[in-house]
């Protein structure tokens, strides 16, 4: 398997904010790779130099063995970027965005115009397509940006947060489209806060905060690593909490929290629901709540650093 993208010891400073500090990551050629971090981790910063529209301070990243400093007009000609703030017109309609960008990047007005029609009728925007884009909602904002990018046929992709700001709908068609596209053999290179997205889409996962790798791996085996479930119950008897406490740190083999008569566990196991059930049915413990959830970003933080992901306010777009 060869990398289409290789970075080695990427460092970017602002002034005295160090964004990246030394960063390597690896995508392998046709595979998703999620680069998982809070806000100001240094994703958009990654995602950047890579893309070329930012230089690194040292270290270095080829895209398919070209490299993003030396030979960033190649490279630019390689990939699609779908930055975290959109970048469409909100005055041009959803064709004639596409149509632009068709034409800027050298098609014919024909071959323009057939390929903007079809990945609107492919993002589900063909009805929409006459319509200024400011009338869009958030969903069809970033369906368009991701078709605008698409328009050159890039065989390598850049997302930098694709869902973030999307309702539960919006962002499972956003999977639908993401899988498609690397169904199509296309390489991604993925930015996202949330967990559970990386997990669904991302076949190695590396986790960053304040600028450096701190863990990574494939989705399940840092979900056994972190603990990428949490397990919320609730005894109706809040008498019997010391009891629902023991049961359920000795399946988790875990400490568990109690919050509001609720014991929460981080759980690494599928297994380990089950296993309470059967427990506590046993211990006659009756349970008004019992979830099974995705662990947040903060909780896997938690456990992987011991600390908190620590809110830094956001950047103002450029
Ligand atoms: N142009 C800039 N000038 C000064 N500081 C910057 C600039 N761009 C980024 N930073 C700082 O670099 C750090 C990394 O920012 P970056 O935008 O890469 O984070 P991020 O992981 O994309 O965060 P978010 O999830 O909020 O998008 C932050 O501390 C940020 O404040
Ligand atoms: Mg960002």
């Amino acid at each position: 398997m060869t990398n289409a993208i290789v970075a080695e010891g990427l460092v970017k400073r602002y002034g005295s904010t160090v964004a990246l500090d030394g960063v390597d990551l690896a995508v392998r050629t046709g595979s998703v790779l999620g680069v998982l971090g809070p806000n100001g981790a240094g994703k958009t910063t990654a995602v950047r130099i890579l893309a070329t529209l930012l230089r690194p301070d040292a270290g270095r990243a080829t895209v398919h063995g070209l490299d993003v400093v030396k030979d960033a007009h190649r490279v630019r000609s390689l990939v699609g970027l779908t930055g975290q703030y959109a970048s469409v017109d909100e005055t041009l309609t959803g064709t004639e965005n596409l149509l632009m960008i068709g034409r800027l990047i050298g098609m014919s007005r024909k071959d323009a115009r057939a390929r903007a029609a079809r990945l609107l009728a492919d993002f589900s925007l063909s009805d929409a397509a006459e319509r200024a884009a400011k009338t869009y909602s958030g969903g069809m904002r970033r369906r368009l940006d991701l078709a605008a990018s698409l328009v050159g046929r890039p065989r390598l992709l850049y997302l930098d947060e694709p869902t973030t700001g999307l309702d539960p709908r919006a962002r499972i068609e956003m999977w639908e489209i993401v899988r498609t596209l690397v169904a199509d053999g296309v390489t991604v290179l993925l930015t996202t806060q949330y967990l559970d997205e990386a997990d669904q889409l991302a076949d190695e996962i590396v986790v960053i905060d304040h600028g450096k790798v701190i863990a990574g791996g494939t989705p399940a085996e840092l979900k056994s690593r972190t603990g990428a479930q949490t397990l919320a119950v609730r005894p109706v008897d809040p008498r019997d909490l010391p009891i629902v406490l023991s049961v359920v740190g000795e399946v988790t083999r875990s400490t568990p929290e109690v919050d509001d008569n609720v014991v929460i566990a981080q759980v690494t196991e599928a297994a380990a629901l089950p296993a309470v059930v059967r427990r506590l049915d046993d211990a006659e413990v009756e349970v008004a709540e019992l979830t099974l959830r995705t662990s947040t970003m903060d909780e896997v933080f938690l456990s992987l650093t011991g600390h908190r992901a620590e809110l830094t306010p956001e950047v103002a777009a450029p």
